[in-house]
């Protein structure tokens, strides 16, 4: 299918106007999409479930303005957070405590401690997260995170389920860590499961959940508790080629409801179902904006741009595929086939590799698509190279939400 934002790229004057108000690399983000993925993804939830709670992993994007403007559009959206930086992030998006999750792991007393005093849902991966949680103060309410011995995610390196991955409480373990904390006075407890990112089948949710499922009546079973949520974490994955299908998160929710009531058949009783989608409500919502730098023919064809592995850096972590469009001209004939590359010293510093593209000249606007999630969240400065600006756009106007770095900024610490 092609790209929701295609008309965003194929807009030149729109895409010009940007580049020259705030330069590139740029992050555009289209207000419009974003709220549609949320209501469509809210809409889902109430579709299928009696009692429901959405939160955004803010992992995928941290920008705060981004995160009022999500929050503004659901106002009963809560936040899933890792760090105490994203829990600054949060708070600044008007979100209450109550209403996030703090999921970290192999969590120090800092991390720890900030949690605690936000009044999130404290998420553990570890039993051993508990023996350090109790040094500082113990909540009220508590869930661990399971690792059902198995996961699934695009690459290898975004699997969180699994014997390889460092995540979670193995499921053999999982009841002793729900004994531990009830025999410390925790009456109130949740449960989580996050095996990987990405996914884009639906049965891989369905037989998740029944593992979760299964350890859920375990865990109330042993300790004579009522969960008072079970969430299966994010992991929703959207298409990065047209060929490739999009999820029918309604379907997918559809069937998780069955599975759910079959195991609680009292609706009113069962648990409150909880799920943490970062890159389904704003990866593809996201273009990164950028210019021809350099072309060169030597034993591969390069195209140079302004961004480059600093600015996006799934592609050269995992080998991730993003759709490049040049800007204005997206069904422009690809007469050749190219690396696309930025202007790092690493030999990794690939957007594209082997990519039928068009004749571009240098000064040239090239969209990259889906950059959404993991963007800007994993953009670096190295080779001394400042962070870009990121925009919001709204129908009419364009909202500058984070000022491009300077290598001032860079440095700003280094004055001691
Ligand atoms: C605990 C947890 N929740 C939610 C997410 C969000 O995942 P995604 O962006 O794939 O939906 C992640 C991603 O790593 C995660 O680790």
């Amino acid at each position: 299918m092609a790209h929701p934002l295609l008309h965003i790229a194929n807009d030149k004057n729109l895409m010009e106007s940007l580049a020259e108000e705030y330069g590139t690399p740029l992050y555009v983000y289209s207000a419009q999409r974003i709220s549609e993925n949320i209501q469509r993804f809210n809409n889902a939830l109430q579709l299928s479930f009696n009692k429901y709670h959405l939160c955004y992993a803010v992992k995928a994007n941290n920008n705060p303005n981004l995160v009022s403007y999500m929050k503004s559009q659901l106002p009963l959206l809560g936040g899933d957070c890792s760090s105490p930086g994203e829990l600054c992030v949060v708070k600044q998006a008007g979100m209450s405590g109550e209403e996030c999750i703090y999921s970290g792991n192999y969590e120090s007393a800092e991390d720890l401690q900030s949690a605690l005093s936000s009044n999130a849902w404290i998420n553990l991966d570890d039993i051993t997260s508990f023996d350090r949680l109790k040094r500082i103060g113990l909540p009220k309410r508590l869930s661990f995170r399971i690792n059902p011995g198995f996961g699934k995610g695009t690459f290898s390196q975004v699997v969180t389920g699994g014997k390889d991955a460092k995540f979670g409480v193995p499921k053999e373990k999982i009841v002793e860590a729900y004994r531990t904390a009830a025999a410390e006075g925790i009456a109130r407890f949740g449960l989580h499961c996050m095996t990987g990112s990405g996914v884009l089948e639906k049965a891989y949710f369905e037989n998740m959940f029944n593992a979760l499922l299964a350890a859920a009546r375990e865990i109330e079973a042993a300790i004579q508790c009522s969960l008072e949520f079970i969430s299966v974490g994010g992991g929703f994955g959207i298409p990065y080629k047209n060929e490739e299908p999009s999820l029918n998160i309604e379907k997918v929710m559809e069937n998780l409801s069955t599975i759910f009531y079959q195991q609680y058949p009292d609706r009113a009783q069962a648990p409150s179902f909880w799920c943490e989608p970062g890159k389904f409500l704003v990866g593809d919502a996201g273009i990164l904006l950028t210019k021809v730098t350099g072309l060169k023919e030597g034993y591969r064809n390069f195209i140079g741009l302004d961004a480059g592995m600093e600015t996006l850096m799934r592609p050269g972590l995992y080998g991730a595929y993003h759709r490049i469009y040049k800007v204005g001209d997206v069904d422009a004939e690809h007469s050749q086939v190219v690396d696309i590359t930025g202007r790092i010293c690493e030999n990794t510093d690939r957007l594209a590799v082997d990519r039928p593209f068009p004749k571009v000249g240098e000064g040239d606007l090239v969209g990259i698509m889906d950059v959404g999630a993991y963007g800007y969240a994993m953009a670096h400065q190295f080779n001394t190279r400042p962070r870009p600006a990121e925009v919001l756009l709204h129908e009419n106007h364009s909202e500058l939400i984070r000022k491009r770095e300077t290598i001032e900024d860079i440095f700003q610490n280094c004055n001691v």
